[in-house]
């Protein structure tokens, strides 16, 4: 912990530049970093990387993208490298052994780290002699970076993401975030509601809560314990204008406490994100995701009970996971038709070293059947979206306004409640307003209306 003191010397003023990719977790572990660097002295650009001292590419191996994405970024900076041998090239982030391994093997990078390691940063940049590669991929247990204020990076200045809690103890057979990120652990409420605070009297109106499994938050010291749906209220109290949003809900944790709490106020949003995986009960066993379809379908219906259809759900889906028939496949189809997702993110599997899965079983549904059955289940969601959008034609929203809309600056867009865009004339309207909008009309992703 001396590390934390350590101060920067040669370093001072150095410029860096971070690029983000993957999950919304690695997005906001890239502003912790900005706010340490910055702390340190070091500067952080956002554009013009060829201005760049240190170049940091902060790297989500989840899915097989990773290597891909750093093979392809190191192409462009090598030439940068040629023309300055002191350039640190630094790989941060979810990085797995075995892609360790083969990282080492390249020259131009000098560093690599993990995201629990991100509060040493300072002091290793100082430390890099370019000879040898410097690394830290060790799991320190209680990283929370509770204490730091992160710095928001590509921000339209109304929605933040807020870390609330890190790594996971679930061992779902697929993922490899176990091993990268560590134990669960909670961050201090009261750290959490001071960064809520400040990023409300700046002008933000909606947070994002981010855990990898976030109704398994829980905090104590010796006077009191605080589990997610406390949190929850302790936020939704800062102010009625500041809406609150979360992910991701382990279908195996959401409980009624937390329904209630969300019914209970106006500000905390009614969408739940709700990875369902697959709709096969012998796949869910095989992935370790400890429930079957029966148990989801019944929380969905207690979910829909407390807060009636008004709530929105989405999911996380994969396709093609180890020895998956043609017929379990379809059962996920079924269910699909069954709960109506609003929307859902889906991807086809990818074995990953280290996990239960590799060391397992065999990863043996072809690629070109893996993505037949990826784009079913992408159309399926098609035209789920587009039925649960006509359903919302003719109603009323009330909306936070984000910015303009991608296609036109006569435009705004903002989500409402259940987390869906919508589109409208801008008028006189301004980002951070809350706006009611009747819905005229749809499509599969974006609803549009006008105001009254
Ligand atoms: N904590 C979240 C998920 C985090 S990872 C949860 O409980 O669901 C985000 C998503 O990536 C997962 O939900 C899963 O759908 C997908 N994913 C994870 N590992 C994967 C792999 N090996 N191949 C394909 N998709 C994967
Ligand atoms: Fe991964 Fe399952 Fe945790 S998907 S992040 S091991 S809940």
């Amino acid at each position: 912990m001396k590390l934390l003191n350590y101060k920067v010397i040669n370093k001072k003023n150095k410029k860096i530049y971070i690029e983000s990719y993957g999950c919304q977790m690695n997005f906001s572990d890239s502003e912790i970093i900005t706010s340490i660097m910055k702390k340190n002295g070091f500067k952080i650009i956002s554009e013009k990387y060829d201005r760049a001292d240190i170049i940091f590419i902060n790297i989500c191996s989840i899915r097989d993208k990773a290597e891909q994405i750093i093979k392809k970024r190191l192409e462009k900076f090598k030439i940068l490298k040629k023309k300055n041998k002191k350039l640190i090239i630094g790989i941060l982030g979810c990085v797995t052994k075995k892609l360790k391994q083969k990282l080492l093997k390249k020259k131009i990078i000098n560093l690599i780290i993990n995201p629990n390691s991100y509060r040493i940063l300072p002091f290793l940049i100082q430390k890099i002699n370019y000879k040898n590669k410097l690394f830290n991929i060790s799991l320190l247990k209680k990283e929370t970076y509770s204490n730091v204020n992160p710095v928001k990076l590509n921000s339209n200045g109304i929605n933040a993401l807020i870390s609330i809690m890190r790594g996971c103890d679930n061992i779902c057979s697929f993922c490899i975030i176990p091993f990268t990120r560590g134990r669960e652990r909670s961050r201090n409420p009261y750290s959490i509601i001071k960064e809520s605070v400040k990023l409300f009297k700046k002008g933000y109106r909606e947070i994002t809560l981010l855990g990898q499994n976030v109704d398994s938050y829980k905090w104590e010291d010796l006077n009191q314990k605080i589990n997610f749906s406390n949190l929850l209220s302790m936020l939704a109290n800062i102010n009625l204008n500041l809406r609150i949003r979360f992910l991701t809900s382990h279908p195996k944790d959401i409980n009624k406490d937390v329904l209630y709490t969300i019914k209970k106020y106006e500000n905390i949003c009614n969408h739940i994100h709700l990875p369902i995986q697959s709709g096969n009960n012998r796949i869910l066993k095989l992935m370790n995701r400890t429930y079957d379809r029966e148990w989801y379908i019944n929380k969905i219906i207690e979910i829909k009970y407390i807060l009636s259809n008004n709530c929105s759900i989405s999911s996380d889906i994969i396709t093609g996971f180890c020895s998956e028939t043609e017929k379990e496949h379809k059962d996920t189809l079924l269910l699909m038709d069954y709960i109506k997702y609003n929307f859902s993110y889906i991807f086809y599997y990818s074995e990953r070293p280290g996990t239960l899965a590799e060391k397992k079983y065999k990863d043996n549904v072809p690629l070109l059947v893996k993505k037949k059955r990826l784009q079913e289940i992408i159309n399926k969601q098609k035209i789920l979206s587009l039925e649960s959008n006509k359903k919302d034609l003719f109603k009323i929203y009330k909306v936070l306004i984000e910015g303009y809309s991608k296609k036109s600056k006569k435009y705004l867009k903002g989500k409402n409640s259940q987390n869906k865009i919508i589109v409208f004339p801008k008028k006189q309207y301004k980002k951070g307003e809350y706006i009611n909008i009747l819905i005229k009309d749809y499509n599969n992703s974006t609803l549009f209306g006008i105001t009254f």
